[in-house]
């Protein structure tokens, strides 16, 4: 899934709200030495998680886990330094995305990648999906496409959609 939404070996990337961090495993593996992964958190319990997982399967110089309630992740994350931000099934807790999506730009690099889980199995309509395309278009965020996959969600395997932006740098 994440080959195919366009990481690469060597990318810098965001996995904001990042749980435990099942996706940051992943994203991890496909970036390698070379790349990077910050890995935004705000729950206590989420991070020691995330922490005992990443130690397992992931390669400690590689993955950069920041406990943040900051949507902004407190300037921790240098901008113009990140091909491909993850927010996977986060945006229904987040209050003010106008405000998410402009700090997501900020730190993209030319045609760099904004990836959107919205989750809408089990809980369809949280997040909708039309208006984000909105808003992203606005601030200059192409729609590139909607991909369904195999995707985690709490304890289960389903079927859903991940949607996919570029930024093209003005
Ligand atoms: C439903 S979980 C999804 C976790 C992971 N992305 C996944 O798909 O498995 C949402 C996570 O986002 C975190 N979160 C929500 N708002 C946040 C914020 N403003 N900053 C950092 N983390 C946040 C929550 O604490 C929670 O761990």
């Amino acid at each position: 899934m994440l080959t195919s939404l366009g990481v690469k070996q060597g990318h810098h990337a965001l996995d904001f709200g990042c749980g435990e961090g099942r996706y940051t495993v992943p994203l991890s593996q496909v970036v390698g030495k070379e790349g990077c992964v910050y890995s935004v958190e705000r729950n206590e319990e989420a991070i020691l998680a995330a922490k005992e997982r990443l130690s397992l399967f992931s390669d400690p110089d590689v993955v950069r886990l920041l406990k943040s309630d900051d949507i902004e992740a407190a300037g921790l994350i240098p901008k113009k330094s990140i091909d491909a931000i993850f927010a996977f099934d986060v945006l229904q807790y987040i209050p003010d995305s106008d405000k998410l999506f402009l700090y997501f730009r900020s730190l993209l690099k030319p045609n760099g990648m904004v990836c959107i889980y919205p989750a809408a199995i089990p809980h369809p309509g949280d997040v909708d999906i039309k208006l984000i395309i909105t808003k992203m278009k606005k601030i200059g965020l192409q729609y590139v496409k909607s991909t369904e996959y195999k995707m985690m969600h709490s304890a289960d395997m389903v079927d859903d959609i991940v949607h996919s932006f570029k930024w093209i740098a003005g």
